[in-house]
């Protein structure tokens, strides 16, 4: 992909409501969240409602060229500089789209936010996101057994890590 392309973040607003809702509901993206069940417009409003009234949450709209091309919730932990993420690209995004989103995030995260600490967490069946955390520098701190279930079986869940003083030194490599 061509380094010329403009990425940035910028909050979510109600207007994107449709467009990340299509995307969470996307058979690639639930199989890899918590909830897999096919979240309904009303339900996805009363998050967003909630969510976005929430001074600890940062939701963002990652965008290449103008163009939303994924979704990021940031959840700091109260009173303190370490957060959570999540994450996902549109669907059939290209190659290299989740490797931009992540720079991109991660530079507001520690940059802008001025968080100390970023913590992400995957079911161990995802490989892609263990990877993705991986290249970005992120340490894999813990694999939580059958810390999940999704209504059939059990599942591992691996918690990542990455403090800004390590950001510093991974940016420069990518
Ligand atoms: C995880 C996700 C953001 C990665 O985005 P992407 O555009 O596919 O990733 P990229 O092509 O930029 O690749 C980033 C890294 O992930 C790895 N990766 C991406 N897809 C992969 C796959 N299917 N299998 C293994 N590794 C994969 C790449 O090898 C790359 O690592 P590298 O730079 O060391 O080669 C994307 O797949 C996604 O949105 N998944 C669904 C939602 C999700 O799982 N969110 C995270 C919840 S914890």
């Amino acid at each position: 992909m061509s380094n010329n392309l403009n990425c940035r973040v910028r909050s979510m607003l109600a207007s994107d409501l449709e467009q990340v809702l299509e995307w969470r509901n996307h058979s690639e993206i639930r199989h890899y969240m918590y909830t897999q069940h096919k979240i309904t417009l009303d339900e996805h409003i009363n998050w967003y409602k909630k969510a976005s009234n929430s001074p600890e949450r940062y939701l963002l709209i990652f965008e290449i060229n103008n163009i939303p091309t994924g979704f990021i919730n940031i959840n700091k932990i109260k009173n303190s500089n370490i957060a959570d993420w999540g994450f996902y690209v549109a669907p059939d995004s290209e190659k290299g789209t989740g490797k931009m989103l992540g720079i991109t995030v991660l530079n507001y995260a520690f940059k802008v936010i001025k968080l100390h600490k970023i913590c992400g967490q995957a079911l161990s069946y995802n490989v892609p996101s263990a990877k993705f955390h991986t290249s970005l520098g992120f340490t894999q701190e813990g694999l939580l057994r059958d810390q999940h279930f999704d209504g059939q079986s059990y599942n591992d869940v691996a918690h990542f890590g990455l403090l800004a003083n390590e950001w510093k030194i991974s940016e420069n490599k990518l």
